[in-house]
Parts: structure tokens; sequence; C-alpha cells
């Protein structure tokens, strides 16, 4: 008799996977390794508050930690490359309550379900003799699952930015917001920086130091406050909410709704790193779509987080 993988099954071998592809670096996550925390404030336009009861998207500016971060499991890749950049933010609420929101540097993923994420490392799993992956491999992978090509078409014609705080950043998933008369509707997240959007060429970008975008944001906040707003497209009947590859209509109602003036960097660098931003952890007024992807992302972040916190 066989028996089905079950979720958590599947969280190890995504995590299994991820260690293949970049490698086990001990004490980091296995994606994202390489990142910096900051302090900062997240101020509501007041534009959310009547259509979710979300504690800090009402009148009152929230304490809130950034963590800026490279895509790469391996913490030593430098950063003028050509890959994903993660803004994780987590507003305190008070009371020892926080809620997190998680982006990156790509408005769709790659793949819909956890289990072609899975498939998907098995495709860009390095070869041990050369330690590059087989071109062949992803080609077939993309071919036989198209719904992945909007993703790395995206994920090709990122940009290099100038600094964390000229990238734009989404957040992927539909969310679900309660308004406080009990209607719901369906929303997507993004941060515009309000430095604008600025790239390096691929040459400048490798004449830069390999942790150029940390120095960089640091000396930047010299100056004052890095600020981005958070947009929010509002859904409506019919845009899929349980399919991060696909984006919603462009045309679709886009509403402002606050501020986030990021102050300095955090005294407490290791507290920070050890935390997790779970994109799972939502609050009153929030929840989560019907998206697997989403779902599934708790699970994979507890495993990298029990993998790195026993110095694995
Ligand atoms: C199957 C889907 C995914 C899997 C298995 C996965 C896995 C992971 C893992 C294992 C970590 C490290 C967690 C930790 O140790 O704390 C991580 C971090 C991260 N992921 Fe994902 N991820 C997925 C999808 C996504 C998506 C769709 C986004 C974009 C919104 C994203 C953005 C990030 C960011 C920004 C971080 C760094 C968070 C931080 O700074 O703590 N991931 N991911």
């Amino acid at each position: 008799m066989t028996s089905s993988p079950t979720t958590h099954d599947l969280a190890v071998d995504a995590v299994d996977g991820m260690e293949q592809v970049s490698g086990t670096h001990p004490g980091y996550r296995r994606a994202h390794a390489r990142g910096v925390c900051f302090d900062a404030t997240f101020t509501p336009t007041g534009a959310a508050a009547e259509l979710t009861t979300a504690a800090h998207l009402q009148q009152e500016p929230v304490p809130a930690t950034v963590r800026f971060s490279n895509s790469e499991g391996n913490p030593h890749s430098p950063d003028g490359r050509r890959s994903g950049r993660g803004i994780a933010v987590k507003f305190h609420l008070g009371h020892g309550v926080d809620t997190d929101l998680v982006a990156v540097n790509l408005p769709v993923f790659v793949v819909s379900t956890p289990e072609h994420f899975v498939k998907l490392l098995g495709a860009l799993k390095k070869d041990p003799h050369t330690g590059q992956n087989d071109p062949a491999l992803l080609g077939a992978y993309i071919k036989d699952n198209p719904e992945a090509i909007p993703g790395f078409t995206a994920a090709g014609a990122m940009p290099i930015p100038v600094s964390y705080g000229t990238a734009k950043y989404w957040a992927i998933h539909a969310f679900r917001w309660t308004n406080a008369a009990g209607e719901s509707r369906y929303v997507r997240y993004r941060w515009e920086p309000a430095a604008g959007l600025q790239e390096l060429s691929p040459e400048d970008a490798g004449h830069q130091t390999p942790e150029y975008l940390t120095d960089e944001l640091t000396q930047r906040l010299l100056d004052g406050p890095v600020r981005f707003t958070l947009h929010v497209q509002l859904g409506e009947d019919g845009d899929p909410t349980n399919d991060c590859t696909k984006a919603w209509p462009a045309e679709r109602t886009e509403i402002a709704v606050g501020h986030l003036d990021i102050t300095a960097t955090s005294a407490d660098q290791e507290h920070w790193a050890g935390q997790v931003f779970d994109p799972t952890r939502v609050t009153p007024g929030i929840d989560l779509s019907d998206d697997p992807v989403l779902a599934f992302r708790t699970r994979a972040y507890a495993e990298s987080f029990a993998r790195r916190s026993h110095g694995g």
C-alpha cells in the first residue's frame, strides 16, 4: 500500500530541493538567505478603513520592522546579479501582536501549486560535476507547464536596482479583506518606492561591491527616511484568487493605503534575522485566499526555520 504525501512531507521535499539548488548554508534561511533589517513606521492613509478592520490600516501609525533580502539561498551571492529581491514587513500592532506582509520584485509567481514548486526545483537541480543546472530540463519543465512563462519572463527582465529603495515589490497572492459590516472582497498588494524605479546596467552592476545594496541603503538613510507606498488592487468577481501565476487585469481599481517610512538600521540584527516573516500571519480583517501556494508557504518557512535555528 502506498501512502499519499502529506503537506508536511512536501514542505520537507521543498526545502530539501532548495538546498540541492543553492547548497546548505548553516544558520541561514533556505531562501532569501542574506538580508538586513531596518526600523520603520507605517502610516495608513485611511483609504482602506471602509474595506477592512485590520488594525494597521485604520488611522494610527504603527511601528514596523523591514527585512530586505536577495532571493538566493546562498548568502554569499553578490548583490549585482539579476535576481529576486524581497521586502518582508512586520507591522507591530501592540501587546506583542504582529502581522506580516512579504513581497518580491516580481508581479506573479512561477508555480500555482506546491507540487509544481517541488517539480520545478527538480528541473533546477545542479549537476554535481559542473555546478550548473541543465537548461534542457528547465526548458522541458516550462514547455510542460506554460503557466510558468509570465513569471519566468518577468524574472528574466528584473531590473538590477540602484537601491533596495528603488524597486517595486509585489506580495503576489490574493488576500480577503472584511470590513465592519462583514462585507468581503479580495485584494493584492504592491509596494511602490517614493524615489521611483532606478536600475543599474549589468556593466555598472558588475562594478559594485558584493553588498552594495545594504551599504547604499544605510548611506541613503543619512538623508532622511526611505519611503514606500502600499498600493492595493481591488479584485472583481471572476479574478483568480487561487492561482498566483496569473495577474489581475491592469484596469482594476487601486487605492494607496499607507506609507512605510524606513528610518534606521535595526540595532539588533541577530534578533530580527532569527524571526520568521510569514505571509500567512494575518490579523482580523484580513484572511488568506484559497491559493494553495500561500497556505503551503507557512510550512516551508517553518521547516527552513527549524533547520537554521538548530545550526543546520
Ligand atoms: C512554493 C512557494 C514558496 C516556497 C516553498 C518558499 C520558501 C521560502 C523559504 C523556505 C524561505 C525562508 C524562510 C525562513 O527561513 O524564515 C523563504 C523566504 C522568503 N520568501 Fe519564499 N517561498 C515560496 C514562495 C514565495 C513567494 C510567492 C514570494 C513572494 C511574495 C516569496 C518571498 C519570500 C521572501 C521575501 C522571503 C524572505 C523573508 C524574510 O525576509 O524573512 N516566497 N521562502
